[in-house]
């Protein structure tokens, strides 16, 4: 770049003058050329150091002390000083939002050029905090260019002289504008690019998230439709009504329970009652995988995480972004493992596996368990912090021998189910079947009863079922829960019986050889208590 150009020189005859502006001319349609050829296809992230060297530049060749670049946003926003080169010695500019000179800022922002060669006489008389503004750094000349993108203000761009006054040709303005809107188009083209980059990014993400939901809807489609949750069980009734309480909230509910009762059941009745009902609840069995890859299953993980780990896998954890996740066996959770769930339920954060990027997620979180998790917490293999986290709302799920009034009821809905499905039509269950359902204590709960149906259903033939409690009940004659759950379990058998008679002859109080008062008070007790549109057992 020549210095010619730029620099108010006096020159003795028309001839020089004519050549000096001829190199003038030159020197810049050379720069011009270079800093389009710069800019053109300058990298977003590269663009505002590479306006700040040619800043620089320019106030070296043109005898400035001080260019400042701005951004303009809009109507009412705050100017943005974006990057600024000064001479050493003078009043810097910091980066930021400019400094409060209102008239001047004013003035740019609605497009409005503003040359000043002589400073304070130039100024006008309603400049006043631009007048003690120079007075204070010796500002002495100064030219204010806006820059218009596609027809908007987007930018400005300053020159500063200090302690001497510098002339302000119109000429230099006109050329030193053509720079600054190479500036500006190549600041809003890197502004849409990181836009659009970012956008970019989120779809990508999108559709990432997208594509593993429906992997992993793919992969369980073979879901059951959900059973219809009715109950004759009050405590089971109870527990129906505490989850339709819990559902919509996004709290972190626990499922406590033996084997079979129902705990996955209850886990998709929760998520199916909640607002993330559209979106698929996600399921982690922590039992069934190595704890090797439970956590890449949980957390994700990069490409090249651990040997064999060919791409990039989405987790867990993000997949249920904005829904439920549900961790089934919690109990079965390796130690190092609870340590990184503990931080996610506590922060929301994590990274995958093999991977330093923080990803932050809301996850509503069900876990169930039918391990004694205090009694883990004591022996050690449990957390007792994460055990408190996950045990915001707990849900004992009762075991079905807890709510025999339901064995009627479940046993009819599974053989529906079942002829359905077999082409085999069923009038009724046997009588001394359901009597010997009612009596069975049903250590799997409501999975062998299902079984057990199952079993019958093959091997029906006609339409009243027999129910063969054999082989299952072999080991298990005596129930296990004392006194009180065989009593219950015994009316209920011949309340079955007698079709909820009471009194009478062949009533129940009749058969159990007590009065009829005395079956009452106890049923009572008990809460055994019959619904109000009772099937028979026969459906
Ligand atoms: N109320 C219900 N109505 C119909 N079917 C049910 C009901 N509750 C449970 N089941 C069925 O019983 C079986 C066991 O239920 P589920 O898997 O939810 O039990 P679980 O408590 O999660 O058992 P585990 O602790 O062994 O995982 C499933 O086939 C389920 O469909
Ligand atoms: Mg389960």
């Amino acid at each position: 770049m020549a210095r010619a150009w730029c620099e108010a020189k006096t020159v003795s005859s028309g001839q020089d003058e004519l050549a000096a502006a001829f190199a003038e001319r030159l020197a810049f349609e050379q720069l011009l050329g270079n800093l389009s050829a710069l800019f053109a296809d300058l990298p977003a992230e590269r663009v505002v150091d590479e306006i700040g060297r040619a800043l620089a530049q320019l106030i070296e060749h043109l005898g400035f002390h001080r260019a400042s670049f701005a951004e303009i946003r809009g109507q009412g926003e705050p100017i943005e000083v974006i990057c600024s080169a000064v001479r050493a010695g003078c009043q810097a500019m910091p980066t930021g939002p400019a400094p409060d000179l209102p008239w001047y800022l004013g003035e740019l922002a609605a497009g409005r050029l503003v040359v000043l060669p002589r400073i304070p006489e130039d100024l006008p008389p309603q400049a006043r905090v631009e007048a003690e503004y120079c007075q204070r750094v010796g500002l002495r000349s100064n030219l204010g260019i806006p820059l218009r993108v596609g027809g908007r203000v987007a930018a400005a761009i300053t020159f500063a002289a200090f302690h001497h006054t510098r002339p302000l040709p119109g000429e230099l303005v006109t050329r030193l504008k053509i720079v600054g809107e190479v500036f500006a188009q190549t600041l809003v083209r890197s502004r849409r690019d990181r836009e659009l980059t970012a956008a970019l990014t989120e779809i990508r993400q999108l559709k990432e998230r997208l594509e593993a939901e429906n992997a992993y809807l793919r992969h369980s489609c073979h879901k059951r439709s959900a059973p219809a949750l009715t109950s004759r069980s009050p405590r089971f009734n109870q527990i129906l009504g505490e989850i339709a309480q819990v559902a919509p909230t996004r709290s972190t509910v626990l499922l406590l329970g033996e084997t079979g009762t129902g705990k996955e059941v209850l886990a998709d009745a929760i998520h199916d009652l909640s607002d993330c009902r559209h979106r698929a609840m996600i399921k982690v069995n922590c039992a069934a995988l190595p704890a090797s890859l439970i956590e890449a299953e949980l957390f994700g993980r990069e490409k090249g995480a651990y040997t064999g780990a060919l791409a990039r896998q989405m987790g867990r954890f993000e997949l249920a972004d904005g829904s439920t996740l549900f961790l089934d066996e919690i109990g079965e959770l390796p130690l190092d493992l609870q340590t990184k769930l503990l931080r996610v339920l506590q922060d929301g954060s994590f990274e995958r596996v093999g991977g330093t990027h923080t990803i932050r997620v809301k996850v509503r979180l069900i876990s169930a368990t039918n391990r004694d998790l205090e009694r883990a917490v004591e022996a050690g293999s449990f957390r007792k912090d994460l055990y408190y986290r996950l045990n915001v709302f707990p849900v004992a799920v009762p075991a079905l021998r807890e709510r025999s009034e339901d064995i009627p009821l479940l046993a009819w809905e599974f053989v529906k189910e079942l002829s359905e499905a077999m082409g085999k039509p069923i009038e009724r269950i046997a009588e001394d079947s359901m009597a010997a359902l009612l009596a069975y204590s049903w250590p799997g709960n409501v999975r062998e009863l299902r079984n057990v149906i199952e079993r019958a259903m093959i091997l029906a033939r006609g339409p009243i079922l027999k129910v063969s409690l054999a082989v299952a009940s072999a080991a298990v004659k005596v129930p296990a829960d004392g006194l009180e759950a065989t009593e219950r379990a015994h009316i209920l058998r011949v309340l079955e019986q007698t079709h909820w008679r009471i009194r009478g002859a062949g009533g129940a109080a009749e058969r159990l050889a007590i009065k009829p008062t005395t079956l009452e008070s106890r049923m009572k007790r008990l809460g055994i208590k019959r619904a109000h549109s009772e099937p028979s057992s026969s459906g």
